[in-house]
């Protein structure tokens, strides 16, 4: 057994700025000196190594996702196919990926790289670009309301709601985020209350879950519109996130370039492996059910467990050569997608929408080029720009 908790284990703190600009050294002295360890500030059990990761994300049973499951309280607005746990997620999420299957995936990415052709071409004109403002934003939510079947908000506004809905995800950090997250929450009901209660159009997944759940009782459909939220938030502001980071990882590696040039088969496995390399979401937690062991640490009924992702992903036990970028690699188990019960829904498409984007760049020998600082958001769980200036000019 471990010796009791440890405070702030080797002095790891997500939101330190050189944490922020770098989290990967950190991870790997955690992952090698404490794999399962207590953060006193965060008041969780933080997991670096792959196998424990995977192992927790598998066994749904002793580790929830709904904090009901402990006997803490959740805001029946809260609960959703990311917060339900089995069974009772089950119909929640099998309707969501129907739907999701059910879309014409090709004629998504044809549109999407319509957009995304017009916004280099912009770019284009401009010797520096505002990559997260001119093309990771405007593309991701041109993508996500495709999806849905809903006509996209005006970006300046819809991206300040999704900001600070994500910057909440960090309130156990800092409290004074949690009454702006709540307003924002608010708008977006607002705005995903509206394609329900419209009549008319009713295309694209939305179409889908609409027509599939027009008897559905009060409580599911609260459910159902609670899960298109995350799906059109949670979806928006992780792709643009996304989008963002595989910028920046071209813009600083560019011998990829030749390989990607010359086997253009490569891009549907090089993004799978850029989101491993330096993916969006870094982690993720869980409530531990009853007194488990993690890899000889006791962890005990009621206690936080923070998955990292980010670290799991750079094991060495599991992928050979973790800190570099190894564009086909094959097989690729990464956890940027999460796994089990609450796998990312949107994984496909997300594949997708990078894919297109690499191939856009590569069809206009647009080459991304760093032109600026580019600072993190002040976020632990989203790993994402604030800023993002790049040279995009063919
Ligand atoms: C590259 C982009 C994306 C990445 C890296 C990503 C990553 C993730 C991860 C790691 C989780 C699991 C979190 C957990 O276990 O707690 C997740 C869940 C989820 N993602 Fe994504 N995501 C992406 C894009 C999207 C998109 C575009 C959509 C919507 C179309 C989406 C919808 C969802 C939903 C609904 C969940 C919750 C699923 C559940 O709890 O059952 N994601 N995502």
């Amino acid at each position: 057994m471990a010796a009791g908790p440890m405070t702030s284990p080797l002095g790891y703190d997500p939101l330190d700025e050189a944490t922020l600009a770098d989290p990967y050294p950190q991870l790997a002295a955690l992952r090698e000196q404490a794999s399962v360890a207590w953060h006193e500030g965060m008041e969780c059990w933080l997991i670096t190594r792959y196998e424990d990761c995977l192992r927790v994300l598998r066994d749904h049973a002793t580790f929830a996702r709904d904090p009901r499951r402990l006997g803490i309280p959740v805001p029946d607005a809260h609960l959703s196919v990311q917060v339900l746990d089995p069974p009772q997620q089950a119909g929640l999420r099998s309707l969501f990926m129907t739907a999701l299957h059910a879309q014409d995936l090709d004629a998504l990415q044809n549109s999407v790289g319509q957009v995304i052709r017009e916004r280099l071409h912009l770019c284009a004109a401009q010797s520096v670009v505002e990559a997260m403002r001119e093309l990771a934003q405007p593309v991701a939510l041109a993508a996500i309301s495709d999806l849905l079947g809903v006509t996209p908000p005006p970006l300046a506004e819809w991206a300040a709601i999704s900001d600070t809905i994500m910057r909440s995800m960090d309130a156990g950090l800092n409290p004074e985020l949690i009454e702006p997250g709540r307003r924002a929450r608010a708008q977006l009901s607002e705005l995903v209350d509206s394609w329900f209660t419209t009549t008319g159009r009713s295309s694209g997944l939305l179409g889908h879950v609409r027509a599939h759940t027009a008897d559905a009782s009060p409580e599911q459909a609260a459910y159902v519109r609670h899960s298109a939220r995350v799906m059109f938030q949670g979806g928006y502001s992780t792709l643009t996130a996304a989008l963002g980071n595989l910028l920046y990882t071209l813009a600083h590696h560019p011998e990829i370039w030749p390989a990607l040039s010359e086997r253009p088969g490569l891009v549907r496995t090089a993004v799978d492996e850029l989101v491993r390399f330096d993916g969006p979401v870094q982690g993720t937690t869980r409530l531990a059910t009853g007194d488990v062991t993690i890899s000889d640490v006791h962890v005990r009924r009621g206690e936080k467990v923070t998955v990292l992702f980010a670290a799991a992903n750079r094991d060495p036990d599991t992928f050979e050569l973790p800190d570099q970028l190894v564009l086909d690699r094959t097989p690729n188990r990464h956890l940027g997608y999460g796994w089990g019960t609450h796998a990312c829904l949107g994984t496909v498409m997300a594949q997708r929408v990078l894919a297109v984007l690499v191939d856009t760049l590569l069809d206009t020998q647009t080459w991304p080029c760093p032109a600026g600082p580019a600072p993190r958001r002040r976020t632990a769980t989203m790993r994402t720009f604030a800023r993002l200036p790049l040279s995009l000019q063919p």
